[in-house]
């Protein structure tokens, strides 16, 4: 407080003496280029007004807003309560719709054209620059999300969690360990599995001895580290030779973050159906994805209240985004 009224008095001072304490006193001594002489070319008046007009805002402002040690401005004004404010305001106008999006069965959301193009904006907002507007993933980093092949699985609750917590994979690079001749052999056994594999393939023993502890033993993965079906042509990384031998040698390391402190249970609600929208519908009812706070809306949903949530208008839902 102090160190601010000083340096404001000190500045008044110090543009006034600069504008009105010349009179005259021009220092002979000094001249340079036979005519000109410190002082006699004095900046604008303008700027001068300028200066005091914005020395006289700050005074004012200082007297009305919080800024001057603990006084509390005039106005009475401060930021948190002025959060608080807005903060109940938008509970006030969207708190209800944002309730029953959140304690929807994601069924009801499906069924919804409005709420599907909320979760369609908070998708756009937050996922598209990985996976891309349409969701089929891009630059083979990002997995798509629309068809149903899941990596890190694909129940509704399986993929809450990869939203909420992020996902890392760890492929370790097998280059070094097993070295070029077998690092081929096991990419062209893995080229063969998706067709038939022939049992005395030279690749196999490596894959058996090497792989099978996380994409399982037929290869099939395992969803809980995240390790992807090696058998079927959906891949991430790319099924050619290169890109195989390059997952292969070289591991692969993908990060998905983690959602679960920037989206609100809502918001997170509304991209699980938005991702589930072309899953079955019988599969989405008796896995009981859980919203925060525990609460499991799968098996204890009936036809009939799926039948009247659908029902209920979420008229007010494009606040949700
Ligand atoms: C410690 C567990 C683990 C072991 C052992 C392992 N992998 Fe993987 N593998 C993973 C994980 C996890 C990923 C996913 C990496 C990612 O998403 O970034 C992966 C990805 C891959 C991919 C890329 C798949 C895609 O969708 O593009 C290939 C190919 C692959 N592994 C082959 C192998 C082979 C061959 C071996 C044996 C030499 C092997 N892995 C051993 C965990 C493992
Ligand atoms: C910074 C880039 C990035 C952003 C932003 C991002 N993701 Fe991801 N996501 C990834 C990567 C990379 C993976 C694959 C991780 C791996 O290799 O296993 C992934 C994986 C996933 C998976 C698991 C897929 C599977 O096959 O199991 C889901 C689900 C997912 N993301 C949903 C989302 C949603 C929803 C959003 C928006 C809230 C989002 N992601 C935002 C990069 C991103």
């Amino acid at each position: 407080m102090v160190l601010t009224l000083v340096s404001l008095t000190f500045l008044g001072w110090f543009v006034f003496s600069i504008y009105f304490s010349r009179s005259g006193k021009q220092h002979e001594g000094l001249v340079w280029d036979g005519n000109l002489k410190e002082g006699a070319n004095p900046a604008p008046m303008w700027w001068f007004w300028l200066i005091l007009g914005s020395l006289v805002f700050s005074l004012i402002y200082l007297m009305l807003y919080p800024g001057l040690g603990s006084h509390s401005g005039l106005l009475n004004w401060d930021s948190g309560s002025h959060v608080v404010r807005s903060e109940e305001a938008y509970q006030a106008e969207f708190g209800e719709n944002r309730r029953m999006v959140r304690d929807a069965p994601l069924t009801a959301i499906h069924a919804n054209p409005k709420a599907m193009a909320s979760a369609q904006g908070v998708y756009n907002r937050n996922c598209a620059v990985c996976h891309g507007y349409d969701a089929l993933g891009q630059a083979n980093l990002f997995p798509n999300l629309v068809d149903d092949d899941w990596q890190w699985g694909g129940s509704p609750a399986q993929i809450e969690q990869s939203i909420r917590d992020g996902r890392q994979a760890v492929m370790v690079a097998w280059g070094p360990i097993l070295g070029e001749q077998a690092v081929a052999d096991v990419t062209s056994y893995l080229l063969a599995l998706s067709d038939s594999p022939e049992k005395d393939h030279p690749g196999k023993m490596i894959f058996d001895q090497y792989c099978t502890a996380c994409h399982a033993p037929t290869g099939g993965g395992m969803p809980a580290i995240g390790a992807p079906n090696l058998t079927d042509d959906i891949s991430l990384y790319g099924n050619s030779v290169e890109a195989l031998t390059e997952s292969i040698a070289n591991g692969r390391s993908g990060v998905m973050p983690a959602f679960g402190e920037r989206l609100d249970d809502t918001q997170i609600k509304l991209l699980l159906a938005l991702l589930t929208a072309n899953t079955d519908p019988k599969l989405l009812v008796n896995t009981g994805a859980s919203t925060a706070d525990g609460e499991s809306e799968g098996p204890d949903v009936s036809a009939d209240e799926d039948d009247a949530a659908v029902k209920v208008t979420y008229d007010l839902l494009d606040a949700v985004e």
